[in-house]
């Protein structure tokens, strides 16, 4: 049996991408050249840059295609801030919160402890809500010294959704650029760049369904963020390098299918999640649904297991055939503690006793099934081998 619950992690490569992909690999030219090959990928870099626009809310020329999410958060956060600072040397506060994504917060960091950035978190409530009451107050005190705000639209852990057009409307009053990472929301909640009223947005191909290391940074028009690369000037003067049109096409493909059928998923998702929940949570009382009470979105499940800990449950749900997670996807293959859950005040013990199950394109209801009674037999397994 093979079970993959893991989408936040990866999204299985669609057949619409897989085409795509193919057909524009079979295509020579650079979309640079100006003669006729150049002309034909160019045409086909143009295409899939209409697709991921129209699939985010976005004009097409704020659509800078790069190699993924890690890539558009730093590109994002230091070329702002850069811009921001060099306009304003005031400007050095950087507002953001300690439930995102490595990919976010190392940028950060770096400008930190090398550009003399200032970072300040803004609290997380246990269920995963970010305390816009205190970004509100903050921008009250502290508002013409902050550069840029960053805040993400759904937390790839939890799922927890963040109302970004509140977040944009606070930041407006002082005239704050705001990115957000969108890398989890896109395919899974709708998005609209445009009406959100962001400056720059992140998202990435391989979570809806693309190869990996194809993404863009959605970035408006009238705002230029310093580039990290320099050469030929391609892509705004933002990402410079010859464009792979061939991952571009594919990404633009499994955008438009996974926006296209997002409606009809999302309720199924609903349903698979609810049963899920609900069946664990019948099975198991002490266990705790980590987002219950908030926004969340629907393909997402987050639980806590008190005394279990998340690398014994996922050990023997991997020997099953089943594949979920603790959180994110971590390099070394050495499960910690969250860091997500941490700063939602979560315990060391109970930030490294979790899983996330995300569902996707590809979910069934057998799979959910599956994954219901193999939690159910293993959880007394995993109990007692966390205790020794
Ligand atoms: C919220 C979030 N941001 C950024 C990233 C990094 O994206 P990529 O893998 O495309 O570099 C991920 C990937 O796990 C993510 O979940």
């Amino acid at each position: 049996m093979s079970v993959f619950l893991d989408h936040a992690s990866t999204s299985p490569l669609r057949a619409v991408a897989r085409e795509a992909l193919d057909s524009a690999l079979a295509t020579l030219g650079n979309p640079s050249s100006v003669h006729a090959h150049g002309q034909r990928t160019r045409e086909i870099l143009e295409d899939a840059r209409d697709q991921v626009a129209a699939a985010c809310g976005a004009n097409r020329s704020e659509v800078v295609f790069l190699s993924g999410g890690t890539e558009a958060n730093n590109q994002a956060i230091k070329g702002i801030y850069w811009r921001r600072n060099q306009a304003d040397p005031n400007r050095k506060v950087i507002v953001s919160a300690g439930t995102e994504h490595h990919a976010l917060i190392d940028p950060i960091i770096w400008l930190v402890q090398h550009e003399g950035a200032e970072l300040v978190e803004l609290p997380a409530a246990r269920n995963g809500e970010i305390d816009l009451g205190a970004l509100a107050a903050l921008i009250e005190s502290r508002g013409d010294e902050i550069a840029l705000i960053s805040l993400m639209w759904l937390n790839n852990e939890t799922g927890v959704i963040t109302d970004i057009a509140k977040v944009t409307q606070l930041a407006a009053t002082k005239d704050i650029p705001v990115h957000s990472d969108a890398v989890a929301a896109l395919g899974h909640i709708p998005i609209d760049f445009v009406a959100s009223g962001l400056t720059a947005m992140s998202i990435s191909g391989h979570k809806v369904g693309s190869p990996i290391g194809i993404g863009a940074l959605v970035v408006r028009r009238d705002f230029n963020p310093v580039s990290l690369l320099h050469g030929g000037g391609q892509e705004r003067g933002l990402r410079s390098g010859t464009m792979n049109y061939a991952l571009a096409a594919a990404f633009g493909a499994a955008a438009k299918e996974a926006v296209a059928e997002l409606e009809e998923r999302q309720a199924r998702m609903r349903l698979y999640r609810d049963k899920l929940e609900s069946e664990i949570l019948a099975a198991i009382p002490e266990a705790i649904v980590t987002a219950a009470g908030t926004t969340r979105a629907e393909h997402n499940a987050h639980i806590i297991f008190p005394g279990v800990g998340s690398d014994s449950m996922l050990f023997l749900l991997d020997q099953r055939g089943i594949s979920v997670s603790a959180g994110s996807a971590c390099q070394a293959g050495v499960l910690g503690p969250s860091h997500v859950l941490l700063a939602m005040g979560h315990s060391p013990e109970d930030a490294s006793s979790c899983l996330r199950m995300t569902l996707g394109h590809t979910t069934t209801e057998s799979d959910i099934e599956a994954l219901i009674s193999a939690v159910k037999e293993v959880h007394p397994q995993a109990l007692a081998a966390s205790r020794i």
